[in-house]
């Protein structure tokens, strides 16, 4: 949520931040700006929209070249998406300017305090207060090197909430400033040059060597003195320094039309990269990462898991393998309901994490309840040294590489798998599976990126599919056990890119209420389970199907190869490779992927950067 970029050094600031927010755009796209700091004097533009339009000012009204600037684009939460409440925001006596990433809890209050000394607000925004305050803090500061950070430090300690703020001063053209609390920020270090970025993507085209800041620090960045951090209060850090595994050609579009067709076509690469090095060579697993010792993995009688959106599905999905492989009790937990309904946590509770971002503020915030409840945290997460995984005990890294459109995709998928890897290794390690069996799933496991890459070649009766569905007011998505999430994630893929109206139901719901909805003509898309799937699941799907035609609908039926069943029944048939009934999630979402992005490419809308939206949601 908001992109944030900063520069100092040789190279034309301007080009380094647009740059920066290009990359860092699907973040927040409600408005972006630019400040810069030339001849003792600070220049801003700002826009609201999408970046093309900081763009356009820009070439009619170009801003002075610079060695320092910072940049912004933001998802708006106080005061609605304008030019006025765009970043950066510059204090009333035109000394510092300010952009922010997070939300200050206190700023009513610090509002008032600074009205009260006669500031005349701009903006209706929380960030504008720090601006003022930092001016303040900054005129009251002795001159010379480590004044802006010493006035950084000073407002930090009286903001509330969360924050990673940037900020550049008109009488220091060398100097950038940053403070960090809960929201993300990374520092690029390149030769001779600094960067700061909400993530690597900001400067991933530069430098790869990136130093990891903690909680409640303050990086000083001078282009003479190099790279200064600090506490709250002063007291020095030694930033943790770590490189990049993405390469900068990873983050573009490689000509496809849209991120998320390249994220959603990267699919079987990426669950290879999840599975890379932790099958063993005897059919067993080798998660090096998960930092628990098998004790620690012994004692554990009960596991949370907690996430939010698509990774929240993953988690659901999850359930199902980790109950039926370990026997140990499982919940999943929305993130931002798990710490407001007190759940009962002690130190043999497993929490498992799920982040793609590793941002989420919501699954931030439930792990830290967890950790302060004494369990023990796992993370499954994408974004390498972002915070979730840095706070929890252990962490499994999906190796996705970047996911930039803002629907997950990629991210979705490898989060299964790994969590089927979790699953699995604590199979192995309490031995409650024999050595042949875990060696069998393994197997299972290794065939998956073939299994989807076969998906996806058989993707263009989905597009024709797509086109002809592009008008629909609702479309209904019905799955049974595993089937069940995946139903839930096809919906809200539907309504967040194409904005169709879509629900997702457990197929034997259906007829305690939601088939009243079924009208001549409704879409309904069944995810069927493998006939070889326990206990008739399978039959009683079927009927499922039925009862909709029955009642008028148009079916589309998702159903795995040689399942002569459904054919009677289906409108529509989509064929996906036999796949052992707990992975299937993992090939039966991709069409329902497809069919999303291509429904709304149809309908003409931005897929990448869906309205509303951003990408990594940093706020509670
Ligand atoms: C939907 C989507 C979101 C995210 C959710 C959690 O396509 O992407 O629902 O899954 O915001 O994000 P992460 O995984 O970054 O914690």
């Amino acid at each position: 949520m908001c992109g944030i970029v900063g520069y100092v050094g040789p190279q034309d600031a301007r080009d380094v931040i647009l740059e920066g927010l290009r990359r860092l755009e699907y973040r927040g796209y409600d408005s972006a700006g630019i400040a810069v700091v030339a001849d003792g004097l600070l220049s801003s533009v700002k826009k609201a929209g999408k970046l093309a339009n900081l763009e356009k000012v820009l070439a009619e009204h170009p801003l002075p070249a610079a060695t320092v600037g910072i940049g912004h684009t933001r998802w708006a939460t106080h005061g609605g998406p304008t030019d006025r409440n765009a970043h950066p925001h510059v204090s009333a006596d035109g000394s510092v300017a300010v952009i922010h990433n997070g939300i200050i809890e206190n700023f009513a209050a610090l509002r008032a305090e600074c009205e009260a000394q006669g500031v005349e607000f701009r903006s209706e925004t929380d960030t504008e207060v720090a601006a003022h305050l930092l001016a303040a803090a900054y005129a009251d500061t002795p001159e010379g090197p480590g004044r802006l950070a010493e006035a950084m430090r000073v407002i930090s300690r009286r903001l509330e909430g969360a924050f990673t703020l940037v900020a550049t001063a008109a009488t220091e053209p060398d100097t950038l400033v940053a403070a960090r609390r809960s929201s993300p920020l990374v520092v690029g270090v390149g030769d001779g040059e600094y960067f700061l970025g909400s993530d690597v993507a900001a400067f991933i085209a530069h430098t790869r060597e990136a130093r990891e800041l903690g909680q409640d620090q303050v990086v000083e960045i001078d282009r003479h003195r190099g790279l200064t951090v600090t506490d709250f209060f002063g007291a020095a850090v030694e930033p943790k320094a770590y490189t990049v595994d993405w390469d900068a050609a990873a983050a573009e579009k490689g000509g496809y039309d849209w991120f998320m067709l390249k994220e959603i076509a990267e699919q079987p690469q990426a669950i290879a990269d999840t599975l890379l090095g932790r099958l063993g060579s005897q059919g067993e697993l080798v998660l090096d990462e998960v930092r628990l010792s098998d004790q620690e993995l012994r004692d554990i009688d009960k596991i949370f898991v907690v996430a939010c959106g698509t990774a929240f599905h993953a988690g659901m999905i999850a359930k199902y393998a980790i109950e039926h492989w370990t026997r140990i009790p499982v919940e999943v937990e929305l993130a931002s309901e798990f710490r407001y309904r007190d759940p009962v946590l002690d130190r043999s509770t497993l929490v498992v994490v799920i982040s793609q971002s590793g941002e989420t503020m919501d699954t931030l915030m439930a792990l830290r309840h967890a950790k302060d409840q004494k369990a023990r945290v796992l993370a499954i997460c994408n974004a390498n040294g972002s915070t979730i995984p840095r706070e929890s005990d252990a962490v499994l890294y999906t190796h996705a590489g970047p996911e930039v459109a803002v629907a997950s995709t990629k991210g979705f998928l490898t989060q299964l798998v790994a969590c089927y890897l979790v699953g699995l290794f604590l199979a192995q390690v309490r031995g409650v599976k024999y050595e042949d069996e875990v060696s069998a799933v393994v197997d299972d496991l290794r065939r998956l990126p073939e299994a989807v890459a076969e998906v996806l070649a058989a993707m263009e009766p989905v597009r024709e599919l797509a086109r002809s569905l592009a008008d629909a007011d609702t479309i209904l998505f019905l799955g049974r056990h595993v089937g069940y999430p995946v139903a839930l994630e096809g919906a809200l893929k539907l309504k967040e890119l194409a904005y169709i109206h879509a629900e997702g139901f457990a197929a034997g719901e259906l007829k305690h209420g939601p088939i009243a909805v079924v009208d001549q003509g409704t879409p309904v898309i069944v995810i069927v389970p493998s006939p070889r799937s326990r206990e008739s699941v399978h039959g009683k799907v079927v009927s499922n199907i039925q009862e909709v035609r029955a009642r008028g609908a148009r079916t589309i039926v998702i159903a795995e190869e040689g399942d002569e069943d459904v054919v009677p029944y289906a409108d529509h048939l989509i064929r996906v490779p036999r796949t052992p009934t707990l992975l299937a999630p993992v090939v039966t979402t991709v069409p329902l992927q497809v069919l999303a992005c291509e429904i709304a490419a149809t309908r003409g809308l931005d897929v990448d950067q869906p309205r509303n939206l951003a990408k990594s949601v940093t706020v509670e």
